[in-house]
C-alpha cells in the first residue's frame, strides 16, 4: 500500500472512514518508512528489529538486487534472529499471524518453530495460478498443516477480481481477538495482501471504489481493521490494546493504473529507494494513552514497532546485537521527537540515507533499461534527469541531497556549491560513516533458488520420501547446512508422518517437497506424480527472470494433498458483509494501511 492510498492522506475518493477515524482518534506519522522497498525484506525487519543487511534478508550475488522470497528460494529466517513473538512469550504474550509469511517456505522457517503460537495463511504471495507442471500453487495453512492451495480450494478469480480471502482473515483475527482478548496478552501480525497484484476483493466490494479494484481492495481492508477496533470496543480491551496500522513497502507503480495505489507526492514507487518506494502510511491508535488527532513528525520505521511492543510488554529487546528499531512511545505519549537516521537500502547497497529534512542519495537507479524496455516501469510517468536512472548511478563522492519538507517528491537536488548542502552532508556522512564501521551483515539468505524447494509442506498424510536411488546428481538444494544426503538417507513412513509431531510432520513433508530435487512429486494417494524434473537446479539466483523449469509432464492438482482430505478442509465458507455506504463528508481523519497491521 502507498502513501497516499487514505483519506487521511488525501486520497481524493475519500474510502477508508474507518482506517481515518482510527487516525482521528490516535496519531498519524507522515515520516513513517519501511525498511526495504519490498516485502520479504521489510517483514524481516519489522519482526526482528533489525535491518535486512543485518537478519540476512538480502543477496550479495549482484549489486543493489532486490530479493524476497519466491518459492524456489532456499534461504529464510535464520534461527540466530529473535523475532517479536519470540521474546513477547517472555511476558506470557500469546501470537498469531493472520496472512502472508514471506520469511521463508522451508520447515526450518515456519512462523512456529520462530513464536508464533497460531498462523493462518501462506508462505508467499497469492501468485499464480501456476501450471502444477512445473510450478505447484502456493498453499495456504493452518498452523502446521496445509489447507489447500490459492486457485484451488482457496479461489481467487483474475478476471473478476473476486477471492474471499480478507474475509477469511479478518475472521481469523476477530476469533483470536474474542479467545485471547480476556484471559492472555495478544500479539496479532495481520499480514493481508488484497492490495498486492493479483488485487482482489470479495463480491459485495468490488465495484463499489471510485479507484478501480485497487481501492475495492483497500475499501475491504479499511471495512475489516474497523471490525477490528469496533470488537476491541465491545470487548472492554480497547484502551489496553495498542493498534498499529502500516505497510511493508510502497504502491507498487508497476500495476498502474488499474492494480497500483497512490505513493501520494513521493517519487516512484516500490522496488525504488526514493521516497515513494519506502514512505507509508502509519497509524497509531491506543484510546486513553495516545491522545486523538495528533500528528507526530518522528521519522519513524517499520523496526520501531519490534521496539515498541517489546517496551509495552516491559522486555527490552536482546543486547547482545545490533537493534535498528527506536521505542516510539515518547513520540506516542509524550509528543517527543527523536533524532534518527533512515537508511534505505537495496539488498547489499546503502543506496540512500535521510536525517532530519535532508535525503542524500549515493546510489541512483530505478531499473535496468533492458527491463525498463520491456515495460517495466517502476516510476511511470515520472522522469527526473538523472534521478531516476536505468543503469546504477554512483554518487558516493559527490551524493544528491534533497530538502524533503520543501521538496517530497525529490525533483530539485541541493547545489552542492550551497552551504545547505555542505553542512547536510556532512551531518549525514559521519552518520554513515558510524552506521558502516560498526556493520556486521548477517549471512545473505536470498541468493540461492533451486526448483526442488517449490510447493512444499504437504497435509499430515502428505508425500513420502522416493527411495534413494531415484536421486540424481547434483539434485541438492546449495547452502543446504544439512548436506546433499541426509535427506536421501531417510525414508519416511507414511505412518510415521501421521502419528509424529506437529513439527516432524513439517520436517515429513518438506523432505517429500525436496523429492522434486530430481525426481518428481507425489500425487494425491501416495502415488508418484507425473511429473520429472529433467535437469539439476539452478546454482544460482540471478537477476532478471528466472530460468524456466526443465521439468515436463502435469503435476496432479494438489498434489502431495491427497483428495479426499482436500475436499473435507476446504476453507469454511464466509458469512459476507453487506458494504458500508461511504459519507463523501466523512471525517478526514488519518491512517494507513497495510501489508502488515499490528496488534
Ligand atoms: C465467496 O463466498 C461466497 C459465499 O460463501 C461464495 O458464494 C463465492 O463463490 C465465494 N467466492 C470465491 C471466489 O471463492
Ligand atoms: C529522462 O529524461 C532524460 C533527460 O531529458 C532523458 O535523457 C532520459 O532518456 C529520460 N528517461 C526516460 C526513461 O525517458
Amino acid at each position: 500500500m502507498g502513501w497516499g492510498d487514505l483519506g487521511v492522506y488525501g486520497e481524493p475518493s475519500r474510502e477508508t472512514p474507518n482506517l481515518d477515524r482510527m487516525a482521528a482518534e490516535g496519531m498519524l506519522f507522515p515520516n513513517f518508512y519501511s525498511a526495504n522497498p519490498l516485502c520479504s525484506p521489510s517483514r524481516a525487519a519489522l519482526l526482528t528489529g533489525r535491518l535486512p543487511i543485518r537478519n540476512g534478508f538480502y543477496t550479495t550475488n549482484a549489486h543493489a538486487r532486490n530479493a524476497y522470497t519466491p518459492q524456489e528460494i532456499v534461504g529464510g529466517i535464520p534461527d540466530s534472529e529473535q523475532l517479536l513473538p519470540e521474546l513477547l512469550k517472555k511476558a506470557g504474550y500469546v501470537s498469531k499471524i493472520v496472512g502472508k509469511w514471506h520469511l521463508g517456505h522451508r520447515p526450518q522457517f515456519h512462523p512456529l518453530k520462530h513464536g508464533f503460537d497460531e498462523w493462518f495463511g501462506s508462505p508467499n504471495c497469492h501468485f499464480g495460478p501456476y501450471d502444477n507442471k512445473a510450478r505447484p500453487n502456493i498453499p495456504v495453512y493452518r498452523d502446521w498443516e496445509m489447507v489447500g492451495r490459492y486457485y484451488e480450494e482457496f479461489p481467487i478469480n483474475l478476471k473478476t477480481g473476486e477471492a474471499n480471502l480478507t474475509q477469511i482473515y479478518l475472521q481469523e483475527a476477530l476469533d483470536f481477538i474474542k479467545r485471547q482478548a480476556r484471559h492472555h496478552p495478544f500479539f496479532l501480525y495481520w499480514a493481508v495482501d488484497a492490495t498486492h497484484a493479483p488485487v482482489y476483493a470479495s463480491k459485495p466490494f468490488l465495484g463499489t471504489s471510485q479507484r478501480g479494484r485497487y481501492g475495492d481492495a483497500v475499501r475491504e481492508i479499511d471495512d475489516s481493521v474497523g471490525k477490528m477496533l469496533e470488537l476491541l470496543h465491545d470487548l472492554h480491551v480497547a484502551d489496553n490494546t495498542f493498534v498499529f496500522f502500516t505497510s511493508d513497502n510502497g504502491a507498487a507503480l508497476i500495476s498502474a493504473p488499474e492494480q497500483a495505489g497512490s505513493n501520494g507526492p513521493f517519487l516512484c514507487g516500490k522496488q525504488t529507494t526514493f521516497e515513494g518506494g519506502m514512505r507509508e502510511p502509519a497509524l497509531a491508535w491506543w484510546p486513553g494513552h495516545i491522545a486523538a488527532g495528533q500528528v507526530s513528525h518522528q521519522l519513524g520505521s517499520i523496526m520501531d514497532l519490534f521496539t515498541t511492543s517489546l517496551a509495552l510488554a516491559g522486555l527490552t529487546p536482546p543486547r547482545d546485537r545490533a537493534i535498528d528499531g527506536l521505542n516510539l512511545l515518547p513520540a506516542l505519549l509524550q509528543g517527543r521527537l527523536m533524532d534518527r537516521p533512515v537508511f534505505y537500502y537495496r539488498g547489499d547497497t546503502l543506496m540512500a540515507t535521510t536525517l532530519g529534512q535532508h535525503k542524500a542519495h549515493f546510489w541512483t537507479w530505478t531499473n535496468s533499461w533492458e527491463n525498463f524496455r520491456q515495460g517495466i516501469d517502476f516510476c511511470p510517468g515520472q522522469n527526473v534527469s538523472g534521478v531516476t536512472t536505468h543503469s546504477l548511478e554512483d554518487h558516493t563522492k559527490l551524493p544528491l541531497i534533497f530538502h524533503l519538507g520543501r521538496d517530497p517528491g525529490e525533483r530539485f537536488p541541493l547545489s552542492f556549491a550551497s552551504a545547505e548542502y555542505q553542512e547536510a552532508l556532512s551531518r549525514i556522512t559521519s552518520v554513515v560513516q558510524q552506521h558502516q564501521e560498526a556493520l556486521v551483515p548477517g549471512q545473505p539468505q536470498l541468493n540461492v533458488c533451486n526448483w526442488a524447494v517449490m510447493g512444499h509442506l504437504a497435509g499430515p498424510e502428505g508425500p513420502r520420501l522416493l527411495p534413494r536411488r531415484h536421486r540424481p546428481p547434483g539434485a541438492t538444494p546449495e547452502g543446504d547446512p544439512r548436506g546433499p544426503h541426509r535427506l536421501h538417507r531417510r525414508r519416511v513412513p507414511r505412518g510415521r508422518i501421521q502419528g509424529a509431531s506437529a513439527s516432524a510432520r513439517a520436517e515429513g513433508s518438506t523432505w517429500a517437497l525436496r523429492v522434486c530435487l530430481g525426481e518428481g512429486f507425489w500425487g494425491p494417494s501416495g502415488a508418484p506424480g507425473r511429473a520429472r524434473c529433467l535437469g539439476s537446479p539452478p546454482k544460482g539466483c540471478e537477476v532478471g527472470p528466472p530460468r524456466p523449469p526443465r521439468c515436463a509432464g502435469a503435476l496432479p492438482a494438489g498434489s502431495g494433498f491427497p483428495a479426499q482430505d482436500r475436499r473435507d478442509r476446504v476453507a469454511r465458507s464466509v458469512g459476507l458483509p453487506g458494504v458500508p455506504k461511504l459519507n463523501p463528508r466523512g471525517p478526514a481523519a488519518s491512517l494507513l494501511v497495510p501489508s502488515a497491521s499490528w496488534y
